[in-house]
């Protein structure tokens, strides 16, 4: 046993950025369906010359939207390849120069080495390493940090309104894979950021008859922090994964799920804010109680919801993926309610994927 102080020990995700076109209007998209509230924002107005951020933020979940200000501008030519997307899923630690030495002595790919920013409320320190993709992880050191978010940034102070979804907290993160690449993934993950790989299904569990895929989930030493990992595998038809990958323009990532103690509530709130779901056949729900027991809801709330339900040896969840959250079907959301798993739904994969091709279909990319 190692008594020092491991610098790759995560304390959660700090925040998410994404890249997008329009840093504005997906704060306002952001804010107004999910109900992440605005807190600071960066910009001309603040001296800052080259993009525009804004930071959303509802108890645990803080969201980033940067968009580029001039047409050259490296995120400019990011978001002109993926499409709005997420680029940074940044990582608290304690040390963040440690953190990123550690993790290039581990073989990282370094993307910005470590950088102090400072203003009047304290200091943070920052660098980033490469992940899947464009994807980077940024490690984050706050020391005491008292601004609204990272210095440079000017808080918030006139706030629209902000609906109330229940959304408490980041569950997981899940990450497309380019085809033959999850090993090397898994591999990153286990030996650079030190995560354990959690569960394992293989693609005979989860093929349909026109999709497969491989998912494996990773997940750091406390637990807090789970990344599943899919990679397309053969199928009759083009696997949803390969979609992505195709319109992604490569790796990325594939959802966010937010956790929730209330899902009916949370999907009612986001129906009400236009927030369309992956529609369930009926038939999903003709054998719900044989399949996952007794539980706590009425199968019509869920059913009325298009709500899924999946059991494992310490409990169930219940879960539910919305259409993507953009014009390119790459990124969409998923809205989940633990009840004692931990699993990620496996069992409802083959309904999910069965939903999804569905909606690929409609697309006419199946
Ligand atoms: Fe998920």
């Amino acid at each position: 046993m190692q008594s020092i102080h491991d610098p790759l020990e995560f304390y959660g995700v700090d925040y998410v950025e994404f890249y997008v076109s329009n840093a504005r209007q997906a704060a306002h998209f952001y804010r107004s369906t999910l109900g992440l509230a605005p807190i600071a924002y960066a910009g001309l107005e603040t001296g800052v010359r080259d993009r525009a951020s804004y930071v959303l933020q509802r108890r645990n979940v803080r969201f980033v939207l940067t968009a580029p200000l001039t047409p050259d501008h490296p995120i400019a030519a990011h978001v002109a390849r993926h499409g709005d997307g997420v680029k940074d899923i940044a990582l608290r630690v304690c040390d963040a120069a440690a953190a990123y030495e550690a993790a290039l002595a581990r073989g990282a790919r370094g993307v910005l080495a470590p950088t102090v920013a400072e203003d009047a409320a304290g200091r943070v320190r920052k660098a980033s390493i490469a992940t899947y993709g464009d994807t980077v992880h940024s490690f984050i050191e706050r020391d005491g940090y008292e601004g609204p978010f990272l210095p440079g940034y000017r808080a918030i102070t006139e706030r629209p309104p902000v609906p109330e979804t229940g959304i408490a907290a980041i569950d997981h993160i899940v990450g497309n894979v380019e085809a033959g690449g999850m090993e090397r993934w898994v591999g990153f993950y286990r030996d650079v950021l030190g995560f354990k790989q959690l569960v394992h299904f293989d693609d005979q569990d989860i093929a349909t008859d026109y999709s497969a895929l491989m998912s494996k989930v990773m997940q750091n030493g406390s637990g807090k922090i789970k990344f599943p990992i899919n990679e397309p595998a053969e199928g009759r038809k083009k696997s949803q994964i390969a979609e992505f990958l195709e319109y992604y323009g490569g790796p990325g990532v594939q959802h966010i799920a937010l956790a929730t103690g209330d899902i009916c509530a949370t999907v009612d709130a986001l129906r009400a804010a236009g927030i369309p779901f992956i529609s369930v056949p009926a038939a999903y729900y003709d054998d719900l109680e044989q399949r996952v027991g007794a539980i706590d809801e009425s199968r019509q709330a869920l059913q009325e919801r298009g709500i899924l339900v999946d059991r494992d040896e310490e409990g169930y969840l219940l879960q539910i993926f919305s259409q993507p959250m953009q014009d390119r079907p790459t990124l969409f959301i998923e809205l989940i309610q633990r009840k004692g798993s931990r699993g990620f739904g496996k069992g409802n994969f083959r309904a999910l994927f069965e939903a999804i091709e569905r909606e690929q279909a409609r697309r006419g990319n199946l």
